[in-house]
């Protein structure tokens, strides 16, 4: 069994990003492992975000921690798609189960890939509030060795359940959203109103919102999607110590509104 925290770091998501742009891929990448990203998040979902992050990676990929995804209805197609996947990756260090499709009908054959070797440890996906007695079934199971959900300070339901049950058992947690997909981006607050975060190396709303979440004890990764070289560096610096406070945190909160 691999060590069983992840974190804590940012990572880079992948979705509605580098989708069949290779080149796109290979910059973002570039700029993110140049500021210490070393956290890659994908899926089949995600068009063909796959073969681009593969090759972007190269001769990074034995430095990598590769997450993707099965995003299948049956186990037959689920292991087409670890096929191609160890054709790009050589190995899946977390493979997860995307938005729980087929959770339950896809464990053995992961968990006998997982015993191979050829895939480092299982996850489990869903980004919405009304899967969450699912994801909680799912945890439960003792089959998964990590979780993926989202949170931020406009979607918050995982502080509820997961997020305890995470921590009782011991099960490391990776978080989409942190932006609420630009959501939370579209009217920052004024700069000056950033201030008091300053001196623990926030220059920016972004990375507040990445440090927020990471402040979260119980998270180990948060993944932030960007096609955007810049931005990727700009996410991967908030990714160090110091974390917020109480206090920091309530202020992210009420600039979040
Ligand atoms: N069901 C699932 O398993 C699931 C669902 C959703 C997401 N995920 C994973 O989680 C990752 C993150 O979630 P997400 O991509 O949906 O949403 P997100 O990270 O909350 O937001 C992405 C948006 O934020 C913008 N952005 C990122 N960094 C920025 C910065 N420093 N400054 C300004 N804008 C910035 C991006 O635009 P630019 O391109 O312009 O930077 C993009 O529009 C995904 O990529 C995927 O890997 C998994």
């Amino acid at each position: 069994m691999e060590e069983r925290r992840l974190g804590p770091v940012v990572g880079l998501g992948t979705w509605n990003t580098f989708g069949g742009d290779a080149e796109l891929a290979r910059d973002v990448v570039e700029s993110a492992w140049g500021s210490g990203t070393r956290f890659f998040d994908s899926s089949p979902m995600y068009g063909k975000a796959e073969p681009s992050l593969g090759a972007a990676l190269t001769d990074r990929r034995g430095e990598a921690t590769v997450a993707t995804k099965i995003w299948a209805p049956t186990p037959d197609q689920g292991r087409e798609q670890f096929a191609r996947q160890l054709e790009w990756f050589g190995r899946v260090d977390v493979e997860q189960v995307h938005n729980l499709v087929s959770w339950r009908e896809h464990l053995g054959w992961l968990e006998a890939e997982r015993e191979a070797g050829r895939i480092g440890r299982l996850g489990v996906t869903h980004y919405s509030p009304f899967a969450i007695d699912e994801l909680a079934d799912a945890m439960r199971s003792g089959r998964f060795d990590a979780v993926q959900l989202p949170l931020n300070p406009h979607e918050r339901a995982a502080e509820r359940t997961l997020l305890p049950l995470a921590e009782e058992l011991g099960l490391p947690v990776i978080v989409m959203r942190p932006f609420a997909d630009d959501e939370l981006l579209d009217r920052p607050p004024d700069p000056g109103e950033l201030e008091p975060l300053a001196e623990l190396g926030v220059e920016s709303w972004p990375q507040a919102l990445v440090k927020w979440v990471l402040s979260d004890q119980r998270v180990d990764v948060v993944l932030c999607g960007t096609r955007n070289p810049l931005h990727a560096a700009q996410n991967a610096a908030a990714g160090s110590p110091p974390w917020f406070g109480p206090d920091e945190r309530r202020l992210v909160e009420r600039l979040a509104g």
